[in-house]
């Protein structure tokens, strides 16, 4: 399989990309670094990027960026930041990438756990983590050429938890290693609309 990583560099992306380059071609996508390049909040950036890519097996997509702060703080920007990032830019490569998926293949997208639980500051991620598994219910119902989406959504990262755990007061930690299996199932499995939870 030819699999599309992007945020391939980051915590997830890379636990993703070694735990699939044993048996895959993976193409190693980031917005300053990998095989390949890109601005998920772009559409023109992201049509080049498959433009260069060519047809594929797999999109997985293991970036978008998040703000956080009190909900009676957070800013018009800080929400529209999210918005651009996270979720629309998730939907921008899902919908581009359709004509460059080879028929039964898949997208594979990342929400996180406060989609459900929701945590002190994180009004704007649980909102937006939602959308993105609502999205793919949706999406995997329309999509042709028996292309399958999913959404993985982690815990905080044992990796992250130096840098977030603070805001995760309480919360057990997944090792990336981990997280990477359930992109493994969702890429090589055979369900379509499903949230591959990583905790409980
Ligand atoms: N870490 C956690 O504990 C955790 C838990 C649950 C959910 N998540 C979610 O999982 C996703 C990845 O998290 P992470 O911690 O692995 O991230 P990370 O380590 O910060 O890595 C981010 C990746 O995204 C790429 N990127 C940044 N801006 C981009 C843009 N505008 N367009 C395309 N790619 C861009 C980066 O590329 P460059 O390196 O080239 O800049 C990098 O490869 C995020 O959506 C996060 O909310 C993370």
């Amino acid at each position: 399989m030819k699999i599309v990583i992007v945020g391939a560099s980051g915590t997830i992306g890379s636990a993703v990309s070694t735990l699939l380059a044993s048996l895959h071609e993976i193409v190693r996508v980031g917005h300053r670094q990998g095989d390949a390049r890109v601005d998920m909040t772009d559409s023109a950036s992201i049509a080049a990027l498959f433009d260069a890519t060519g047809p594929f097996d797999a999109l997985v997509v293991a970036s978008g960026n998040l703000a956080f702060g009190p909900l009676a703080q957070l800013s018009d920007e800080q929400w529209q930041f999210g918005l651009e990032s996270k979720l629309m830019g998730q939907i921008k490569l899902t919908r581009a990438a359709i004509p460059y998926l080879r028929e039964g293949g898949s997208i594979t997208l990342t929400s996180g756990i406060v989609s459900e639980v929701p945590i002190q500051g994180g009004a704007s991620a649980t909102t937006i983590n939602g959308a993105i598994e609502h999205f793919a219910k949706a999406a995997a119902c329309e999509l042709p050429k028996g292309l399958r989406i999913n959404v993985v959504s982690p815990t905080l990262l044992t990796e992250s938890r130096e840098a977030y755990g603070p805001f995760f007061p309480g919360f057990e930690s997944v090792p990336a290693a981990r997280v990477a299996l359930a992109y493994q199932r969702a890429v090589m499995g055979v369900q379509s609309g499903q949230v591959f939870k990583v905790f409980d």
